[in-house]
């Protein structure tokens, strides 16, 4: 688009001082070459509609307006005949432009009458259900359902719950701890969710937990560095080890049916006195004695006990008034029991054959 081109069709031919047919050819030349530079410049075809064929403003018709019609008359026809080829080669080349780049855009069309890519449709995990099963049995007997932070300190994981600094009942929880950040570490179990539930709420409290916790275990059939947890516990005045048995009870009958044999053996943790686990008959063999029980007829489902009354004075609850009892366990493993999958490993291998089945 030459400047000099487009000041050039402002003026008449006289100011131009053009008087003969060899120079009015050689000024519509001039006006020709500019177009045919524009043409293949790569300029969208509207661009060069406006510019060259606009009603308005475009060159060929300000070319006819200051041109042609200031043509002395012997001059007329030639320049006339040169406007109207000037135009119908703009109107032809810029129309066949326009032609290239509709037919560039319905090569890329979508052809809308394919087959679409299938979406693969999400499944709940087993430990999903399992965990959404104990939430409803628990919020049915009136419990509230809290949550804890998985990266806990020291004071909430052990100190708080009766374990005391160097207690080598800290060892049996195979802590992760957190590198370069003191005091932090992956809670062992969802029991800190006890205190931190008890610090914000007076009793009467009834509370179930589910989350992630983390241990140093190597990866076996049975061991795996994050699970899953479910831990109960209920706060009220005369709370006894009944109300304790009788909600395992109730807990073991709805989540594994009605004929489900349970017995308590002794047993110890810091924040529970006295302390009892929880074993259920073998649902694989029925307790005659199978691999998976390791021929005893019983599995080992829960750690129970009525809550010590040190952690009463960690949360402000006056331990002469309060009691409670407490419960928890893997709710991987539960999974495990409930769909008889012999192996841990499997729940977090992301084997979409595996899950698939759990829908
Ligand atoms: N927190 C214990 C564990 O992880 C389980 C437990 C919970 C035991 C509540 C007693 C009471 O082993």
């Amino acid at each position: 688009m030459s400047e000099a081109i487009s000041e050039k069709v402002k003026r008449s031919l006289q100011d131009l001082g053009i008087g003969d047919e060899a120079a009015v050819t050689a000024l519509l030349g001039e006006l020709r070459a500019t177009l045919d530079r524009d043409l293949a410049s790569g300029q969208d075809a509207e661009t060069l509609r406006i510019h060259w064929l606009g009603r308005k403003q475009g060159l060929i018709g300000a070319a006819n307006d200051n041109w042609l019609k200031t043509a002395p008359g012997p001059l007329k026809r030639v320049t006339g005949k040169l406007i109207n080829e000037l135009r119908k080669h703009a109107e032809e080349s810029i129309d066949a432009l326009k032609n290239a780049a509709t037919q560039e855009l319905a090569g890329e069309r979508v052809d809308v009458t394919l087959p679409g890519i299938r979406r693969e449709i999400g499944a709940h995990h087993p430990v999903q259900w399992v965990m959404q099963e104990i939430e409803e049995i628990f919020r049915s007997m009136g419990y509230s359902v809290e949550t804890g932070p998985e990266i806990e300190t020291d004071y909430y994981n052990f100190e708080a719950l009766n374990f005391p600094p160097d207690h080598p009942a800290r060892d049996t929880q195979d802590t992760l701890f957190l590198a370069g950040s003191g005091n932090y570490l992956l809670r062992t179990h969802t029991s800190p969710v006890q205190i931190r539930t008890m610090e914000k709420q007076k009793p009467p409290v009834r509370a179930v937990v589910l989350g992630k916790v983390y241990r140093r275990d190597a990866p076996d059939a049975s061991h795996s560095f994050m699970f899953h947890q479910m831990e109960c516990f209920a706060v009220d005045t005369n709370v006894s080890l009944c109300d304790l048995k009788g909600t395992l009870n109730e807990f073991t009958r709805r989540f594994f049916g009605p004929h489900v044999k349970t017995r308590f053996r002794p047993s110890f943790f810091p924040f529970t006195e006295p302390s009892a686990e929880l074993d259920i008959g073998c649902l694989i063999c029925g307790g005659s004695g199978c691999p998976v029980c390791k021929r005893t007829g019983w599995v080992e489902l829960l750690g129970s006990g009525m809550i010590d009354p040190a952690l009463y004075g960690f949360v402000g609850y006056d331990p002469e008034k309060v009691s409670g009892f407490a419960f928890g366990c893997g709710a991987d493993r539960l999974a495990l029991m409930k769909y008889g999958i012999n192996d841990i490993q499997l729940l977090w291998q992301g084997d979409k054959r595996f899950l698939r089945q759990f829908r």
